[in-house]
Protein backbone atom coordinates (compact mmCIF):
# COMPACT_ATOMS: atom_id res chain seq x y z
CA UNK A 1 0.00 0.00 0.00
CA UNK A 2 1.24 3.35 -0.80
CA UNK A 3 4.90 3.77 -2.34
CA UNK A 4 6.43 5.82 0.06
CA UNK A 5 8.22 4.86 3.39
CA UNK A 6 8.45 6.82 6.57
CA UNK A 7 11.98 6.37 8.52
CA UNK A 8 11.76 5.76 12.30
CA UNK A 9 12.62 8.80 13.49
CA UNK A 10 9.28 10.18 11.59
CA UNK A 11 7.52 7.94 12.58
CA UNK A 12 8.17 8.62 16.29
CA UNK A 13 7.94 12.13 15.76
CA UNK A 14 4.29 11.58 14.14
CA UNK A 15 3.52 9.27 16.71
CA UNK A 16 4.51 11.93 19.67
CA UNK A 17 2.76 14.82 18.58
CA UNK A 18 -0.57 13.62 17.60
CA UNK A 19 -2.14 14.32 20.95
CA UNK A 20 -0.63 17.71 20.58
CA UNK A 21 -2.74 18.28 17.57
CA UNK A 22 -5.63 16.35 18.34
CA UNK A 23 -5.79 18.87 21.72
CA UNK A 24 -5.41 21.76 18.98
CA UNK A 25 -7.23 20.08 16.96
CA UNK A 26 -10.45 22.73 16.57
CA UNK A 27 -8.13 25.52 16.08
CA UNK A 28 -5.92 23.65 13.65
CA UNK A 29 -9.19 23.09 11.37
CA UNK A 30 -10.50 26.12 11.89
CA UNK A 31 -7.70 27.68 11.21
CA UNK A 32 -7.10 25.37 8.00
CA UNK A 33 -10.46 25.89 6.11
CA UNK A 34 -10.13 29.64 6.63
CA UNK A 35 -6.50 29.59 4.38
CA UNK A 36 -7.88 27.08 2.11
CA UNK A 37 -11.25 28.55 1.21
CA UNK A 38 -9.60 31.95 1.26
CA UNK A 39 -6.35 30.67 -1.04
CA UNK A 40 -8.98 28.37 -3.38
CA UNK A 41 -12.65 29.57 -3.47
CA UNK A 42 -13.00 27.43 -5.91
CA UNK A 43 -13.16 24.36 -3.16
CA UNK A 44 -16.43 26.01 -1.80
CA UNK A 45 -18.15 24.43 -5.36
CA UNK A 46 -17.07 21.28 -3.55
CA UNK A 47 -17.43 21.85 0.01
CA UNK A 48 -20.95 22.01 2.25
CA UNK A 49 -21.27 24.97 3.43
CA UNK A 50 -23.83 23.96 6.19
CA UNK A 51 -21.72 21.28 7.44
CA UNK A 52 -18.84 23.95 8.02
CA UNK A 53 -21.23 25.90 9.61
CA UNK A 54 -22.48 23.36 11.72
CA UNK A 55 -18.45 22.36 12.72
CA UNK A 56 -18.92 18.50 11.74
CA UNK A 57 -17.52 18.11 8.60
CA UNK A 58 -13.88 19.69 9.93
CA UNK A 59 -13.95 17.72 12.41
CA UNK A 60 -14.09 14.47 10.38
CA UNK A 61 -11.20 15.19 8.23
CA UNK A 62 -8.97 16.49 10.84
CA UNK A 63 -9.71 13.73 12.99
CA UNK A 64 -9.60 11.05 10.58
CA UNK A 65 -6.00 12.88 9.76
CA UNK A 66 -4.87 12.22 13.24
CA UNK A 67 -6.42 8.67 13.34
CA UNK A 68 -4.22 7.91 10.04
CA UNK A 69 -1.49 9.41 11.65
CA UNK A 70 -1.43 7.27 14.61
CA UNK A 71 -1.93 4.15 12.31
CA UNK A 72 1.28 5.48 9.97
CA UNK A 73 3.34 2.57 10.19
CA UNK A 74 0.41 0.09 9.88
CA UNK A 75 -2.13 2.16 7.16
CA UNK A 76 -3.57 -1.55 6.52
CA UNK A 77 -5.46 -1.83 9.80
CA UNK A 78 -7.45 1.41 8.73
CA UNK A 79 -8.42 1.10 5.12
CA UNK A 80 -11.95 0.27 6.06
CA UNK A 81 -12.33 3.73 7.70
CA UNK A 82 -10.56 4.68 3.97
CA UNK A 83 -12.65 2.92 2.07
CA UNK A 84 -15.93 4.26 3.42
CA UNK A 85 -14.40 7.89 2.91
CA UNK A 86 -13.06 7.34 -0.78
CA UNK A 87 -16.41 6.42 -1.26
CA UNK A 88 -17.57 9.93 -0.37
CA UNK A 89 -14.89 11.61 -2.03
CA UNK A 90 -15.29 9.25 -4.87
CA UNK A 91 -18.79 10.56 -5.10
CA UNK A 92 -17.63 14.56 -4.70
CA UNK A 93 -15.38 14.17 -7.54
CA UNK A 94 -12.61 14.59 -5.24
CA UNK A 95 -9.54 14.68 -7.40
CA UNK A 96 -5.57 13.42 -6.87
CA UNK A 97 -4.46 17.00 -7.52
CA UNK A 98 -6.63 17.86 -4.71
CA UNK A 99 -4.38 16.45 -2.03
CA UNK A 100 -1.67 18.59 -2.15
CA UNK A 101 -3.75 21.72 -1.82
CA UNK A 102 -5.19 19.97 1.72
CA UNK A 103 -1.42 18.95 2.89
CA UNK A 104 -0.27 22.37 2.08
CA UNK A 105 -2.77 24.06 4.35
CA UNK A 106 -2.74 21.67 7.30
CA UNK A 107 0.64 22.09 7.54
CA UNK A 108 -0.11 26.19 7.47
CA UNK A 109 -2.55 25.61 9.78
CA UNK A 110 -0.49 23.37 12.11
CA UNK A 111 2.49 25.86 11.92
CA UNK A 112 0.16 28.88 12.58
CA UNK A 113 -2.00 27.26 15.63
CA UNK A 114 1.43 26.10 17.17
CA UNK A 115 3.95 28.94 16.90
CA UNK A 116 7.51 27.90 17.73
CA UNK A 117 6.11 24.40 19.00
CA UNK A 118 5.69 23.66 15.75
CA UNK A 119 9.88 23.36 15.00
CA UNK A 120 11.03 22.49 11.09
CA UNK A 121 11.57 18.57 12.36
CA UNK A 122 7.54 18.49 13.07
CA UNK A 123 6.44 20.43 9.89
CA UNK A 124 8.90 17.96 7.64
CA UNK A 125 7.51 14.73 9.89
CA UNK A 126 3.80 15.97 9.08
CA UNK A 127 4.67 17.18 5.70
CA UNK A 128 5.74 12.93 4.73
CA UNK A 129 3.01 11.26 6.91
CA UNK A 130 0.31 13.51 5.05
CA UNK A 131 1.62 12.34 1.59
CA UNK A 132 2.19 8.71 2.91
CA UNK A 133 -1.91 8.90 4.02
CA UNK A 134 -2.57 11.33 1.12
CA UNK A 135 -1.51 8.65 -1.39
CA UNK A 136 -3.36 5.74 0.46
CA UNK A 137 -6.32 7.40 0.08
CA UNK A 138 -5.84 8.59 -3.95
CA UNK A 139 -4.76 4.62 -4.94
CA UNK A 140 -7.80 3.71 -3.21
CA UNK A 141 -10.06 6.42 -4.91
CA UNK A 142 -8.15 5.73 -8.35
CA UNK A 143 -9.86 1.70 -7.97
CA UNK A 144 -13.29 3.38 -7.22
CA UNK A 145 -12.84 5.55 -10.06
CA UNK A 146 -11.68 3.16 -12.74
CA UNK A 147 -14.26 0.57 -11.69
CA UNK A 148 -17.49 3.28 -11.92
CA UNK A 149 -16.24 4.29 -14.97
CA UNK A 150 -15.76 0.59 -16.43
CA UNK A 151 -19.01 -0.74 -14.97
CA UNK A 152 -21.40 -1.40 -17.32
CA UNK A 153 -23.72 2.26 -17.74
CA UNK A 154 -20.89 3.01 -16.18
CA UNK A 155 -19.81 6.92 -16.14
CA UNK A 156 -16.97 9.24 -14.75
CA UNK A 157 -17.49 12.24 -13.06
CA UNK A 158 -20.92 13.75 -13.50
CA UNK A 159 -23.59 12.73 -16.03
CA UNK A 160 -26.81 14.59 -17.18
CA UNK A 161 -30.02 12.94 -16.04
CA UNK A 162 -33.16 14.19 -16.57
CA UNK A 163 -35.81 14.58 -13.74
CA UNK A 164 -38.45 12.03 -15.68
CA UNK A 165 -41.25 11.98 -12.82
CA UNK A 166 -41.06 13.58 -9.87
CA UNK A 167 -43.93 12.47 -6.98
CA UNK A 168 -44.92 13.71 -3.60
CA UNK A 169 -44.71 10.70 -1.54
CA UNK A 170 -45.71 12.88 1.76
CA UNK A 171 -45.84 15.72 3.13
CA UNK A 172 -42.16 16.80 3.21
CA UNK A 173 -40.89 13.65 0.65
CA UNK A 174 -40.99 13.83 -2.47
CA UNK A 175 -39.23 11.52 -5.18
CA UNK A 176 -37.48 12.09 -8.44
CA UNK A 177 -37.20 9.48 -11.08
CA UNK A 178 -33.46 10.03 -13.16
CA UNK A 179 -32.88 9.28 -16.88
CA UNK A 180 -30.08 9.35 -18.53
CA UNK A 181 -30.02 12.63 -21.01
CA UNK A 182 -27.74 10.25 -23.52
CA UNK A 183 -30.53 7.36 -23.42
CA UNK A 184 -27.86 4.74 -22.72
CA UNK A 185 -27.82 2.29 -19.78
CA UNK A 186 -27.31 3.14 -16.62
CA UNK A 187 -25.28 1.25 -13.88
CA UNK A 188 -25.96 -1.11 -11.64
CA UNK A 189 -26.19 -0.37 -7.78
CA UNK A 190 -26.04 -2.26 -4.28
CA UNK A 191 -29.43 -1.82 -2.40
CA UNK A 192 -28.01 1.21 0.13
CA UNK A 193 -25.83 2.98 -2.17
CA UNK A 194 -26.51 6.57 -3.26
CA UNK A 195 -25.58 9.17 -5.85
CA UNK A 196 -24.82 12.31 -5.08
CA UNK A 197 -26.16 15.43 -7.26
CA UNK A 198 -25.03 18.98 -8.25
CA UNK A 199 -26.94 21.55 -7.70
CA UNK A 200 -26.47 24.60 -9.51
CA UNK A 201 -28.87 26.97 -8.33
CA UNK A 202 -29.58 30.24 -10.35
CA UNK A 203 -28.03 33.23 -7.93
CA UNK A 204 -26.13 31.10 -6.00
CA UNK A 205 -22.58 31.99 -6.27
CA UNK A 206 -21.74 28.57 -5.84
CA UNK A 207 -22.80 24.98 -6.46
CA UNK A 208 -23.91 22.33 -3.87
CA UNK A 209 -23.39 18.89 -4.13
CA UNK A 210 -25.36 16.52 -1.84
CA UNK A 211 -25.55 12.73 -1.37
CA UNK A 212 -29.07 11.04 -1.99
CA UNK A 213 -29.76 7.12 -1.63
CA UNK A 214 -31.35 5.06 -4.18
CA UNK A 215 -34.71 4.16 -2.70
CA UNK A 216 -36.04 2.04 -5.51
CA UNK A 217 -33.84 -1.48 -6.28
CA UNK A 218 -31.72 -1.94 -8.97
CA UNK A 219 -31.41 -3.17 -12.51
CA UNK A 220 -34.42 0.05 -13.83
CA UNK A 221 -34.08 2.42 -16.90
CA UNK A 222 -34.17 4.70 -14.01
CA UNK A 223 -32.28 6.07 -10.62
CA UNK A 224 -35.10 7.33 -7.84
CA UNK A 225 -34.25 9.22 -5.37
CA UNK A 226 -36.26 10.40 -2.66
CA UNK A 227 -35.71 13.59 -0.47
CA UNK A 228 -36.95 16.02 2.70
CA UNK A 229 -37.42 18.84 2.28
CA UNK A 230 -35.03 20.75 5.20
CA UNK A 231 -37.50 23.74 6.02
CA UNK A 232 -35.55 25.10 8.48
CA UNK A 233 -36.29 27.49 11.59
CA UNK A 234 -36.39 30.93 13.01
CA UNK A 235 -32.17 29.95 13.96
CA UNK A 236 -31.41 27.84 11.08
CA UNK A 237 -31.81 28.57 7.65
CA UNK A 238 -33.49 26.21 5.02
CA UNK A 239 -31.78 23.30 3.24
CA UNK A 240 -30.61 24.53 0.02
CA UNK A 241 -30.36 21.69 -1.95
CA UNK A 242 -33.35 20.07 -0.72
CA UNK A 243 -35.50 23.03 -1.05
CA UNK A 244 -33.87 23.51 -4.50
CA UNK A 245 -35.37 20.13 -5.63
CA UNK A 246 -38.92 20.19 -4.45
CA UNK A 247 -39.53 23.97 -4.96
CA UNK A 248 -37.53 25.07 -8.19
CA UNK A 249 -36.84 21.67 -9.92
CA UNK A 250 -39.58 20.71 -12.72
CA UNK A 251 -39.98 17.59 -14.64
CA UNK A 252 -37.64 17.78 -17.70
CA UNK A 253 -35.03 19.59 -15.82
CA UNK A 254 -31.69 18.26 -16.09
CA UNK A 255 -29.18 17.14 -12.82
CA UNK A 256 -25.80 16.50 -12.95
CA UNK A 257 -25.19 13.07 -11.64
CA UNK A 258 -22.20 11.00 -9.82
CA UNK A 259 -22.25 6.76 -10.57
CA UNK A 260 -23.53 5.32 -7.33
CA UNK A 261 -20.79 4.99 -4.59
CA UNK A 262 -21.46 3.56 -0.44
CA UNK A 263 -20.40 0.97 1.90
CA UNK A 264 -23.34 0.50 3.35
CA UNK A 265 -24.68 -2.21 1.54
CA UNK A 266 -27.06 -5.36 1.91
CA UNK A 267 -24.69 -8.11 2.67
CA UNK A 268 -26.45 -11.05 2.14
CA UNK A 269 -24.37 -13.34 3.44
CA UNK A 270 -24.08 -15.42 5.65
CA UNK A 271 -27.57 -16.06 5.31
CA UNK A 272 -28.65 -14.83 8.44
CA UNK A 273 -32.72 -13.17 9.07
CA UNK A 274 -32.10 -8.95 7.97
CA UNK A 275 -33.59 -6.65 10.09
CA UNK A 276 -34.41 -3.08 8.51
CA UNK A 277 -34.81 -0.10 11.03
CA UNK A 278 -35.72 3.12 9.51
CA UNK A 279 -36.61 6.59 11.15
CA UNK A 280 -38.17 9.52 8.65
CA UNK A 281 -36.41 9.65 5.71
CA UNK A 282 -33.89 7.22 6.60
CA UNK A 283 -36.48 4.53 5.36
CA UNK A 284 -34.79 5.39 1.76
CA UNK A 285 -31.71 2.66 1.50
CA UNK A 286 -33.46 0.31 3.38
CA UNK A 287 -36.41 0.31 1.09
CA UNK A 288 -34.16 -0.25 -1.62
CA UNK A 289 -32.89 -3.16 0.66
CA UNK A 290 -36.32 -4.67 1.05
CA UNK A 291 -37.87 -4.69 -2.49
CA UNK A 292 -34.40 -6.16 -3.74
CA UNK A 293 -34.84 -9.10 -0.82
CA UNK A 294 -38.58 -9.66 -1.72
CA UNK A 295 -37.94 -10.03 -5.25
CA UNK A 296 -34.14 -12.52 -4.81
CA UNK A 297 -34.70 -14.10 -1.22
CA UNK A 298 -38.12 -14.88 -0.28
CA UNK A 299 -37.43 -17.26 1.70
CA UNK A 300 -35.23 -15.12 3.66
CA UNK A 301 -36.66 -14.06 7.17
CA UNK A 302 -37.14 -10.14 6.93
CA UNK A 303 -38.43 -7.59 9.07
CA UNK A 304 -38.88 -4.21 8.39
CA UNK A 305 -39.61 -2.11 11.37
CA UNK A 306 -40.28 1.89 10.39
CA UNK A 307 -40.99 4.86 12.65
CA UNK A 308 -42.13 8.07 11.52
CA UNK A 309 -43.97 11.01 13.35
CA UNK A 310 -47.55 10.95 12.04
CA UNK A 311 -48.96 9.19 8.68
CA UNK A 312 -48.77 12.55 7.47
CA UNK A 313 -45.23 12.59 7.21
CA UNK A 314 -45.01 9.01 6.60
CA UNK A 315 -43.79 7.90 2.98
CA UNK A 316 -44.00 4.67 1.24
CA UNK A 317 -46.28 2.71 3.16
CA UNK A 318 -48.54 1.24 0.33
CA UNK A 319 -44.52 0.80 -1.60
CA UNK A 320 -43.60 -1.52 1.66
CA UNK A 321 -47.18 -3.67 2.15
CA UNK A 322 -47.07 -4.84 -1.51
CA UNK A 323 -43.55 -5.84 -1.13
CA UNK A 324 -44.29 -8.27 1.98
CA UNK A 325 -47.74 -9.17 1.02
CA UNK A 326 -48.09 -12.32 0.78
CA UNK A 327 -44.66 -13.70 1.98
CA UNK A 328 -45.20 -14.76 5.77
CA UNK A 329 -41.25 -14.76 6.16
CA UNK A 330 -41.41 -10.67 5.44
CA UNK A 331 -42.93 -8.89 8.66
CA UNK A 332 -43.49 -4.63 8.87
CA UNK A 333 -43.88 -2.39 11.70
CA UNK A 334 -45.04 0.82 11.88
CA UNK A 335 -44.01 2.98 14.96
CA UNK A 336 -45.88 6.28 14.81
CA UNK A 337 -44.48 8.60 17.19
CA UNK A 338 -47.45 11.45 17.73
CA UNK A 339 -50.29 9.37 15.98
CA UNK A 340 -53.29 11.84 14.44
CA UNK A 341 -56.84 10.79 14.64
CA UNK A 342 -56.46 9.89 11.31
CA UNK A 343 -53.78 7.35 12.18
CA UNK A 344 -55.55 6.27 15.33
CA UNK A 345 -58.89 5.41 12.86
CA UNK A 346 -56.58 3.88 10.24
CA UNK A 347 -54.90 1.87 13.14
CA UNK A 348 -51.75 0.89 10.72
CA UNK A 349 -49.47 1.07 13.16
CA UNK A 350 -48.19 -1.08 16.26
CA UNK A 351 -46.17 1.14 18.20
CA UNK A 352 -46.87 4.32 19.59
CA UNK A 353 -43.72 6.95 20.75
CA UNK A 354 -40.57 6.12 20.33
CA UNK A 355 -39.15 3.09 19.19
CA UNK A 356 -37.24 1.38 21.94
CA UNK A 357 -35.99 -1.81 23.55
CA UNK A 358 -39.07 -2.99 25.53
CA UNK A 359 -41.14 -2.99 22.17
CA UNK A 360 -38.23 -3.85 20.00
CA UNK A 361 -38.00 -7.38 22.27
CA UNK A 362 -41.12 -8.38 21.28
CA UNK A 363 -40.52 -7.98 17.78
CA UNK A 364 -37.13 -8.85 16.80
CA UNK A 365 -36.96 -12.59 17.49
CA UNK A 366 -33.67 -13.84 16.63
CA UNK A 367 -31.25 -11.98 17.64
CA UNK A 368 -28.66 -13.47 15.33
CA UNK A 369 -29.56 -11.41 12.21
CA UNK A 370 -28.01 -8.75 10.35
CA UNK A 371 -29.13 -5.24 11.19
CA UNK A 372 -29.13 -2.32 9.26
CA UNK A 373 -29.85 1.27 10.98
CA UNK A 374 -30.94 4.37 9.17
CA UNK A 375 -32.63 7.92 10.38
CA UNK A 376 -31.71 11.02 12.49
CA UNK A 377 -28.95 10.85 14.39
CA UNK A 378 -30.17 10.32 17.85
CA UNK A 379 -32.49 7.91 16.67
CA UNK A 380 -29.79 5.58 15.75
CA UNK A 381 -27.76 5.80 18.80
CA UNK A 382 -31.03 4.51 20.60
CA UNK A 383 -31.88 2.11 18.17
CA UNK A 384 -27.89 1.07 18.49
CA UNK A 385 -27.85 0.96 22.03
CA UNK A 386 -31.24 -0.94 22.59
CA UNK A 387 -29.75 -3.71 19.96
CA UNK A 388 -26.11 -3.95 22.33
CA UNK A 389 -28.32 -4.36 25.43
CA UNK A 390 -30.75 -6.73 23.38
CA UNK A 391 -27.31 -9.08 23.02
CA UNK A 392 -27.08 -8.32 19.45
CA UNK A 393 -22.96 -8.54 18.17
CA UNK A 394 -21.89 -4.96 17.39
CA UNK A 395 -20.70 -6.33 13.90
CA UNK A 396 -24.25 -6.99 12.84
CA UNK A 397 -25.08 -3.69 13.20
CA UNK A 398 -24.73 -2.01 10.04
CA UNK A 399 -25.66 1.85 9.75
CA UNK A 400 -25.83 4.80 7.45
CA UNK A 401 -25.76 8.29 8.52
CA UNK A 402 -27.00 11.14 6.16
CA UNK A 403 -24.28 13.89 7.05
CA UNK A 404 -20.12 13.28 7.78
CA UNK A 405 -19.91 9.68 9.78
CA UNK A 406 -20.94 10.29 13.46
CA UNK A 407 -20.91 8.63 16.87
CA UNK A 408 -23.26 5.89 17.18
CA UNK A 409 -22.15 5.12 20.76
CA UNK A 410 -23.89 7.85 22.89
C1 LIG B 1 -24.98 8.88 2.33
C2 LIG B 1 -26.10 9.90 2.41
C3 LIG B 1 -27.35 9.56 1.95
C4 LIG B 1 -28.40 10.49 2.04
N1 LIG B 1 -29.64 10.13 1.58
C5 LIG B 1 -30.66 11.01 1.67
C6 LIG B 1 -31.97 10.66 1.21
O1 LIG B 1 -32.20 9.55 0.71
N2 LIG B 1 -32.97 11.59 1.32
C7 LIG B 1 -32.75 12.82 1.89
O2 LIG B 1 -33.69 13.63 1.96
N3 LIG B 1 -31.52 13.16 2.33
C8 LIG B 1 -30.48 12.29 2.22
N4 LIG B 1 -29.22 12.67 2.67
C9 LIG B 1 -29.03 14.05 3.18
C10 LIG B 1 -28.75 14.99 2.01
O3 LIG B 1 -27.49 14.71 1.44
C11 LIG B 1 -28.71 16.46 2.44
O4 LIG B 1 -27.83 16.59 3.51
C12 LIG B 1 -30.07 17.00 2.81
O5 LIG B 1 -30.95 16.94 1.70
C13 LIG B 1 -29.98 18.45 3.29
O6 LIG B 1 -29.35 19.19 2.28
P1 LIG B 1 -29.76 20.71 2.02
O7 LIG B 1 -28.84 21.26 1.00
O8 LIG B 1 -31.21 20.81 1.80
O9 LIG B 1 -29.45 21.34 3.41
P2 LIG B 1 -28.14 22.17 3.81
O10 LIG B 1 -28.17 23.50 3.21
O11 LIG B 1 -26.97 21.30 3.59
O12 LIG B 1 -28.42 22.28 5.37
C14 LIG B 1 -28.46 21.09 6.16
C15 LIG B 1 -29.15 21.39 7.46
O13 LIG B 1 -28.36 22.29 8.21
C16 LIG B 1 -29.15 23.41 8.58
N5 LIG B 1 -28.28 24.60 8.52
C17 LIG B 1 -27.85 25.23 7.40
N6 LIG B 1 -27.06 26.26 7.74
C18 LIG B 1 -26.99 26.26 9.08
C19 LIG B 1 -26.36 27.09 10.04
N7 LIG B 1 -25.63 28.12 9.66
N8 LIG B 1 -26.53 26.79 11.34
C20 LIG B 1 -27.29 25.75 11.75
N9 LIG B 1 -27.92 24.97 10.89
C21 LIG B 1 -27.79 25.20 9.59
C22 LIG B 1 -30.30 23.46 7.60
O14 LIG B 1 -31.45 24.03 8.18
C23 LIG B 1 -30.52 22.01 7.29
O15 LIG B 1 -31.41 21.42 8.21
C24 LIG B 1 -28.16 11.76 2.59
C25 LIG B 1 -26.88 12.10 3.03
C26 LIG B 1 -25.87 11.19 2.94
C27 LIG B 1 -24.49 11.56 3.43
C1 LIG C 1 -5.74 12.48 3.51
C2 LIG C 1 -6.55 13.47 3.28
C3 LIG C 1 -8.02 13.46 3.60
C4 LIG C 1 -8.69 12.89 4.64
C5 LIG C 1 -8.11 12.05 5.76
C6 LIG C 1 -10.09 13.22 4.48
C7 LIG C 1 -11.09 12.82 5.35
C8 LIG C 1 -12.43 13.07 5.17
C9 LIG C 1 -13.50 12.62 6.04
C10 LIG C 1 -13.30 11.82 7.30
C11 LIG C 1 -14.66 13.05 5.53
C12 LIG C 1 -16.06 12.80 6.10
C13 LIG C 1 -16.58 11.55 5.46
C14 LIG C 1 -17.97 11.17 5.89
O1 LIG C 1 -18.10 10.50 6.90
O2 LIG C 1 -18.90 11.57 5.23
C15 LIG C 1 -14.35 13.76 4.32
C16 LIG C 1 -15.29 14.35 3.51
C17 LIG C 1 -14.99 15.24 2.52
N1 LIG C 1 -13.73 15.49 2.01
FE1 LIG C 1 -12.02 14.67 2.62
N2 LIG C 1 -10.24 13.98 3.36
C18 LIG C 1 -9.01 14.15 2.80
C19 LIG C 1 -8.74 14.85 1.64
C20 LIG C 1 -9.66 15.60 0.96
C21 LIG C 1 -9.35 16.43 -0.18
C22 LIG C 1 -7.97 16.53 -0.82
C23 LIG C 1 -10.50 17.05 -0.55
C24 LIG C 1 -10.70 18.04 -1.66
C25 LIG C 1 -10.25 19.24 -1.63
C26 LIG C 1 -11.55 16.60 0.36
C27 LIG C 1 -12.86 17.00 0.32
C28 LIG C 1 -13.86 16.46 1.07
C29 LIG C 1 -15.25 16.87 0.95
C30 LIG C 1 -15.80 17.94 0.01
C31 LIG C 1 -15.96 16.09 1.86
C32 LIG C 1 -17.46 16.10 2.09
C33 LIG C 1 -17.82 16.72 3.32
C34 LIG C 1 -18.65 17.95 3.29
O3 LIG C 1 -18.56 18.77 2.37
O4 LIG C 1 -19.36 18.09 4.27
N3 LIG C 1 -10.99 15.73 1.25
N4 LIG C 1 -12.99 13.76 4.12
Amino acid sequence: MGTKTLNQDTIEIIKSTVPVLAEHGEAITTRFYQMLFSNHPELLHIFNHANQKKGKQPQALANSIYAAAQYIDNLEAILPVVKQIAHKHRSLNIKPEHYPIVGEHLLLAIKDVLGEAATDDIIHAWGEAYGVIADVFISVEKEMYDEAEQAKGGWKEFRHFIVSKKEKESEVITSFYLTPQDGKEIASFLPGQYISIKAVIEGEEYTHIRQYSLSDHPNQPYYRISVKREDGSQNQPAGIVSQFLHDTVREGDILEVTAPAGDFVLQTEPELPIVLISGGVGQTPLLSMLKTLAQKEPNRVVTYIHAAINGSLQAFDQEVREAVEGNDNYNYYLCLESPTDEDKQANKHQQEGYIDQEWLSTVILDHDAEFYVCGPTPFMQASYQALVNLGVAKEQIHYEFFGPKGVIEN
